[in-house]
């Protein structure tokens, strides 16, 4: 497939896997893993396309308090794809990374998780970053924190009148040394944001679609990236 102009940072809020599983009487967690199936065909088209960030929403900080027999599900999930997937990973130069608070996950599953951001640290074709109990309010409360305490131990130094800059802020937060998403796509039809990076997306281009996320196919992102395809880009200037 050719793109005119592809983006080079994708973000993906992964919605629809209950309503899926619901349609089909099947259990929820059915859902999750036939998402799960989706996530591998989007990050193989992905490379295809030399797309060089990916970026995830897998589990928010709100979905700790979802029925725990769910979240149990969803961790062993995280950890089973992570086992599968690690060679995958490595023989496409694929580097894993994660945004969030990741404290509460599951021992077994934070070192399955720690084991294979560490084994694929140095690969620099993809970069696939999964936000792990995250939260965008707390990642910018959570960054200016952090700057109120560097300040006071004199660890960085704010000037007088000019504040504090967008490059500083951006080094605090989980996504510090990544470019913001060009592109964030949405299923299942609802059209909100979800705690799902407020303050990178500012002039992120953003699509909606109607297909639950374990129907998103190679087929579903093509169609997206034809349609940003035809998306012009002004980040709050004139067109030239
Ligand atoms: C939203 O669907 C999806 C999630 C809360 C989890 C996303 C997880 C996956 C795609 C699979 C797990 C991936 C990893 C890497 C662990 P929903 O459950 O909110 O669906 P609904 O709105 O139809 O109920």
């Amino acid at each position: 497939m050719n793109f005119k102009n592809i983006p080079k940072h994708i973000a993906i809020i992964m919605d629809g896997n209950g309503r899926w599983a619901k349609k089909r009487n099947l259990h929820r967690i059915q859902g999750h893993v036939e998402g799960i199936k989706s996530l591998k065909a989007v990050v193989k088209a992905i490379i295809e396309y030399k797309i060089k960030y990916l970026t995830v929403y897998a589990f928010s900080s709100e979905n700790w308090s979802r029925p725990p027999e769910e979240v149990d599900s969803l961790m062993s999930l995280l950890s089973e794809y992570i086992r599968i997937e690690l060679p995958y990973l490595i023989k496409n130069e694929i580097r894993l990374n994660f945004i969030g608070n990741i404290d509460k996950i599951p021992e077994n599953s934070k070192k399955s998780l720690l084991e294979a951001v560490n084994k694929t640290k140095n690969f620099e074709r993809l970069r696939l970053t999964l936000a792990l109990s995250y939260g965008s309010k707390e990642e910018i409360l959570n960054a200016a924190s952090k700057i109120a305490e560097d300040f006071k131990k004199n660890k960085i130094d704010i000037e007088e009148g000019a504040g504090i800059s967008g490059e500083l802020f951006s080094s605090y937060l989980y996504t510090a040394g990544m470019p913001e998403p060009d592109f964030l796509i949405r299923t299942s039809g609802e059209k909100r944001l979800s705690n799902f990076m407020l303050y990178q997306i500012a002039y992120t281009e953003i699509y909606f679609t109607g297909t639950l996320w374990p129907d998103f196919r190679r087929k579903n992102l093509n169609a997206a990236l034809k349609n940003y395809e035809k998306r012009i880009r002004r980040f709050g200037k004139t067109e030239v």
